[in-house]
């Protein structure tokens, strides 16, 4: 039978566009909260005898987990074969070591938590960092989708002459992908991290790329504090305003501004996020990454 999706609030567009690239249904969880604050969770679509993929985008992940959670124990109890999570945006990726003594690693607790809860995951680009696979965190089957081959079709479509440039070591596997499929060069620049909204950049010699148009690529925007001193950094050198594509765009805070101000040409993400920049579709590309589920 068909894989039901069925999406958590806010995630219904992807839904359909995961359905309609899969020959599958969209189902219906509600959720609500009662007077005192503790979440209400309904699956409302028949869940017996189903295979499952809950669909959540895990950013401010600490209002949206446990609601998931419930559905997904739900889904079980009320007889589903497997239960999957779809989460194009998959949280709590970043604290993957104890920096200072007594932190909690984040990225294993609650790759803990849902392993416990789901059959299988599929995700867009999690940050992999010091933690090189998410089999390292997660005990169920995972998959994940590259979102660099559509970021790349966009980049060739829509900048001529572009240079694609990663903020950090880090995001040189994403930066090469799209560069080598757009056809254009890449570097990449140096980040020391000072703080959450502290960061420091350190720019090689660009001038060999000085008639490129840039185009600043990384995996997250949270803060906008990096890309925001990648924009003023490529100002300094001469180089027009560059265009800036995050996979997923969290913009925490009056990041979206920042990046104006500091003189982004144009601010493009994927709709991991959805919300106004998120003009790179890559529900597709997820739709033929969890095949393995359906
Ligand atoms: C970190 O290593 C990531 O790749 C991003 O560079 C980071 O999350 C961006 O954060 P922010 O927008 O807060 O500078």
């Amino acid at each position: 039978m068909a894989l039901l999706f069925l999406p958590m609030p806010g995630n219904e567009d992807m839904a359909a566009r995961l359905a309609a690239n899969t020959g599958g249904e969209v189902g219906r969880i509600e959720v609500r909260h009662f007077p005192d604050g503790e979440s209400y969770v309904r699956v409302a679509t028949p869940a017996e005898d189903r295979n499952i993929a809950i669909v959540e985008s895990l950013f401010n992940p600490d209002t949206k987990t446990l609601p998931m959670i419930f559905a997904a124990c739900a889904a079980r109890d009320l007889g589903a074969r497997r239960t999957g999570l779809v989460a194009p945006y998959l949280g709590y990726m970043r604290q993957d070591a104890r920096f200072k003594p007594g932190e909690a690693i984040t990225s294993t607790s609650y790759a803990n938590l849902l392993s416990h809860s789901f059959d299988w995951l599929a995700t867009v680009d999690p940050h992999l960092h010091r933690i090189k696979s998410l089999s390292e965190v997660y005990s169920i089957p995972s998959v994940v989708c590259p979102a660099a081959p559509d970021i790349a079709d966009w980049v060739r479509a829509s900048v001529n002459d572009a240079l694609v440039i990663g903020p950090d070591s880090e995001s040189s596997q994403w930066a090469s992908q799209i560069a080598e499929r757009a056809g254009c060069p890449f570097v990449t620049l140096g980040k020391t991290r000072h703080g959450d909204r502290d960061v420091e950049i350190v720019c090689p010699d660009l001038s060999a790329w000085a008639n490129r148009t840039p185009v600043i690529t990384d995996d997250i925007i949270s803060t906008g504090h990096t890309i925001e001193t990648v924009l003023k950094k490529l100002a300094a050198k001469g180089f027009p305003p560059a265009t800036v594509i995050g996979v997923h765009g969290l913009f925490a805070g009056d990041a979206a501004d920042r990046l104006r101000v500091a003189g982004a040409r144009a601010v493009v993400t994927t709709n991991t996020v959805p919300g106004p920049t998120s003009a790179i579709d890559i529900s597709g590309a997820l739709a033929r990454t969890i095949a393995p589920f359906l």
